[in-house]
């Protein structure tokens, strides 16, 4: 059976997920779901990044201890993606035991290659970006350029990676493999970030007491995203579950934004190939939303909840705005002004009023009642929707299901079944319903990975011994 491996980047818990965390956990989602309904063994991880310096000052500002804190905001997270229906496979923590032991593992495997040495850190660390900045990359004012605030300034003994080591290893491979790293964009920017600026990388600080220890100094605490990184493997059981682990590495997909690119597509690859494990086989990198045309920001205060967000639509409608709206990879803009929008014209008109008048002439014109010989001859043929979804391009694919929602509606208004009824023609309109019955069998196929809830109550409604329409619509138009 062919497996299907994929993540999510495991966030940070200084905050509560909002919509862009929910956009990436979604779009993992999708395709976790899609490639279940293939028949492949799929495993879909998703977890929380404990061990930063930010949820030391947000577990001090909530007056908690960081025990206390990260048990509070990783369960959080994790009943956040239950409430939404994610289908992820396993939820893992950065402080968990089985983490901290594999990093450890993956740590001494690096440095029995020689690939980690001893050597001073000075200079800039914004510790938003958990990131050491070269002064090169400061703003005017000094400032780090994204959080605009002025970083910590480090003078400490810490342990490096040779990451410029892998530079040509690293380029060899992206050159090799078109898709290791995509949308195409994102390869170039990453490339000529590797051309240009690859240095080795520290990957430890003397000054934090937060952190999995230096395996031998017991005075060091692992850099975050050394440790991080490695909770794609941990996740899968390696260093305690061989079997596991080998069965689902490598990677089929590490989903990420674009913030954090050379973390995954550079330094990532380039631990990997130290450590001598396999590399994974895509990195898809998205773009980031704003709302209602800002960035989304606490300080702003236009950060929209996922659960909030629900209050009003089913999630199953958001998931498919999200995805429809704006091309995967691209950045978005969400207002909830564009998502009635779409929800009334698209959801409510096009689809569900389609699936409304068919419940009520199959309950009319057949007796409720389907011939499933002859639904077997018709279809629409949206294998091409499929293609669409397995390349990340999920906006084409649902254009292209939408495309046979709007056959179906131009199909019924010119074989018109209530004319065909009154004229006695009974044979052309069973032919005519069971031709509209198939496709919006079919469409409900290919919507499925989107649209998980609403399928389902739309499959059981086309299922029923004596098909019927419901009393209130599926898609209830909104003011
Ligand atoms: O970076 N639009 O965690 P993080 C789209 N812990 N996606 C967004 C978004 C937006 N406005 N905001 C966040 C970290 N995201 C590290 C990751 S992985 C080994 C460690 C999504 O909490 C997007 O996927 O800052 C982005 O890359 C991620 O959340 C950053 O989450
Ligand atoms: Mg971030």
């Amino acid at each position: 059976m062919d497996k299907f491996y994929i993540t999510t980047p495991i966030y940070y818990i200084n905050g509560t997920p909002h919509l862009g965390h929910t956009y990436t956990t979604v779009a993992a989602d999708i395709l976790a779901r899609w490639h279940r309904i293939q028949g492949k063994d799929v495993f879909f991880l998703v977890g929380t990044d404990e061990n930063s310096q930010k949820v030391v000052e947000a577990a001090k500002k909530a007056g908690k201890s960081l025990q206390e804190f990260t048990d509070e905001m990783s369960s959080i997270w994790r009943e956040t993606w239950l409430k939404l229906g994610i289908s992820f496979d396993r939820f893992i923590r950065t402080t968990s035991p089985e983490h901290i032991n594999a990093v450890k593992i993956f740590w001494e495997r690096v440095q029995e290659k020689g690939d980690i040495y001893l050597g001073e850190y000075e200079g800039w660390y914004c510790v938003d970006c958990e990131e050491f900045i070269k002064e090169s990359d400061l703003d005017d004012g000094g400032l780090c350029p994204y959080h605009k605030k002025k970083p910590d300034i480090l003078k400490e003994k810490n342990y490096f990676f040779r990451l410029s080591k892998y530079k040509d290893a690293l380029l060899e491979h992206i050159e090799k493999n078109p898709d290791f790293i995509l949308p195409v964009e994102r390869r170039n920017e990453v490339v000529s970030y590797i051309k240009n600026h690859l240095e080795d990388i520290s990957i430890s600080r003397e000054t934090i007491d937060w952190g999995i220890p230096v395996p031998g100094d017991e005075n060091q605490r692992i850099y975050v995203w050394f440790d991080a990184l490695i909770n794609y493997l941990s996740g899968i059981g390696f260093g305690q579950d061989e079997a596991k682990f080998s069965k689902y590495w490598p990677a089929d997909v590490h989903l990420l934004g674009k913030e954090i690119s050379k973390f995954h597509c550079a330094l990532w690859p380039a631990m990997l190939m130290s450590a001598e494990i396999e590399l994974p086989k895509t990195f898809f990198v998205h773009g980031h939303w704003t709302s209602d045309g800002q960035k989304m920001s606490k300080t702003i205060g236009n950060v929209v909840n996922p659960i909030d967000l629900m209050q009003e639509f089913s999630f199953d409608v958001v998931r498919y705005f999200l995805f429809r709206e704006t091309p995967f990879g691209s950045d978005g803009d969400f207002s909830i002004a564009r998502l009635k929008e779409r929800y009334n014209s698209e959801l409510a008109n096009d689809l569900g009023n389609l699936l409304q008048r068919t419940l009520n002439m199959i309950d009319k014109y057949l007796d409720g009642r389907i011939d499933e010989e002859k639904v077997a001859l018709y279809s629409y043929g949206l294998e091409q929707a499929g293609v669409y979804l397995e390349n990340f391009k999920f906006d084409l694919a649902l254009q292209e299901i939408w495309s046979a929602v709007s056959h179906l509606n131009k199909f019924i208004e010119e074989e018109k079944p209530w004319e065909l009824f009154k004229n006695n023609e009974k044979e052309k309109l069973s032919e005519v319903l069971h031709r509209v019955y198939a496709i919006l069998k079919e469409i409900v196929y290919f919507l499925e990975p989107f649209m998980p809830e609403i399928t389902k109550k739309m499959r059981e409604l086309l299922e029923k011994d004596r098909i019927s329409a419901p009393d209130t619509p599926l898609f209830p138009k909104k003011e």
